[in-house]
């Protein structure tokens, strides 16, 4: 079995769902470890309801007792960390628990796992894995010109949330160099897809259209960022964790670069045609709600992935073109207001005790 640390977040819940929807996977079964932040929810894993294979504990990953427990008792072959706090203007606003839940989070994490490895007979030590979900973010902003980010290029993190993340890539490198632990960096962008919290600019902006409110643009719209389609991460992730070598990383991303104001526009295109209700409301057109708003303190100007050394050493690629990714997100997100409203009002919460409840431990 393998352990993913939060899997009732946005990308660890689709990894759990296509982990556990995959045959080559699916009867591998997965405790999947989440502290249930504001982030986290537990409706994303309401179809895992009756699934024997998915165990759902609600915990922290700081708590060293808990990941210790958990790794005698169910003896995974891998852990795949996602825990993580995720959101730049959250991290702007309040650093605290991104230093504490990233930094000191995947550290405690990594010492569990390391005398849980070294406890492990010869050939399970050696197929032991820690993979390790990164951002692209650690490598810092691009000019205009120039080249997309290697797994060399040095790191220059400049905001909070980037700089936790950072500091957790230099933990887990350590912990490879230092005691052998057999681990795995993935440094992926921006993700898009089913069950992405509405405070993210995509989720944000398809929820905000449907209720007629303003989308926000930061600064000129002009930031770019490289969209990937959150299916093919998770495929990215599968691929590394079977394939990659031990102590390598990873770039992932979707050879897709596009300014904010494109993406918004895109969105707003596809949702004329898709709500023409929503766009009455907005006078015909979803663009006439775009509102640009102050910019982001230390906002990145540009981030872009180059996706070679995976295609070319483990032959991953992703699937989905932007344009097929973001249709099929719309699609989920009209199909699925129920879950944004419940998100919004916060009534997601109370979930755990309904349907989680004795599953919980
Ligand atoms: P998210 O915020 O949607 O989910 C994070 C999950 O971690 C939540 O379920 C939350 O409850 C859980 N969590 C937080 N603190 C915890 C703790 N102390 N113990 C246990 N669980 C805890 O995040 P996401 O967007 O799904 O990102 C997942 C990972 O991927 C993160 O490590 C992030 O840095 C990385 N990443 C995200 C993107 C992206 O575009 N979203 C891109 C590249 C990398
Ligand atoms: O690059 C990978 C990273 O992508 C991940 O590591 C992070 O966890 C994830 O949150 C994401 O970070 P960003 O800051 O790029 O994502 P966000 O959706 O917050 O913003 C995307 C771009 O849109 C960014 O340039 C800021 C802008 N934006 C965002 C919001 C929320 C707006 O213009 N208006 C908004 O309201």
């Amino acid at each position: 079995m393998i352990l993913v640390t939060g899997g009732a977040g946005f990308i660890g819940s689709n990894f759990v769902l296509n982990w556990l929807a995959d045959p080559t996977h699916g009867a591998e079964p997965v405790v999947n470890l989440d502290l249930l932040t504001y982030a986290g929810n537990t409706e994303n894993l309401a179809s895992l309801r009756d699934n024997e294979r998915h165990l759902f504990v609600q915990g922290d990953i700081r708590d060293a007792a808990l990941v210790q427990k958990l790794l005698q008792t169910h003896r995974p072959r891998a852990i795949v960390h996602f825990a993580a706090e995720s959101h730049v203007d959250r991290s702007i606003h309040g650093p605290g628990e991104f230093i504490s839940t990233n930094i000191h989070g995947t550290y405690t994490l990594l010492q569990a796992a390391r005398e849980y490895w070294a406890g492990l007979a010869e050939q399970e030590a050696k197929s032991f894995r820690f993979l390790h979900v990164s951002t692209d973010e650690v490598y810092g902003s691009l000019g205009p010109s120039d080249s997309a980010f290697t797994e060399t290029t040095p790191y220059q993190p400049n905001s909070p949330y980037s700089a936790s993340k950072a500091a957790s890539d230099h933990l887990v490198r350590a912990w490879h160099h230092t005691y052998g632990l057999p681990v795995l960096t993935t440094n992926c962008s921006n993700n898009y897809g089913p069950f992405q919290f509405p405070e993210k600019l995509i989720p944000l902006v398809i929820a905000n259209a449907l209720a007629g409110k303003p989308l926000p643009i930061y600064g000129d719209g002009m930031n770019v960022r490289d969209w990937l389609y959150v299916g093919d991460h998770c495929s990215a992730i599968r691929a590394v964790l079977s394939k990659g070598h031990p102590g390598e990383v990873y770039n992932i991303g979707g050879w897709n670069e596009m300014p904010n104001l494109e993406i918004v526009k895109t969105i707003c295109g596809l949702l004329d045609a898709k709500s023409p209700e929503s766009a009455r409301a907005a006078g015909g057109r979803h663009e006439s709600l775009i509102t640009f708003v102050k910019d982001r303190p230390g906002h990145d100007r540009r981030y872009a992935i180059n996706a070679e050394k995976i295609n070319r050493e483990l032959g991953w690629k992703p699937s989905e073109t932007f344009t097929s990714g973001i249709a099929k997100t719309v699609d989920w997100y009209l199909a699925n207001q129920d879950w944004v409203s419940r998100v919004q009002s916060g009534a997601y919460r109370d979930w755990i005790a309904q349907q989680y409840g004795s599953r919980s431990s």
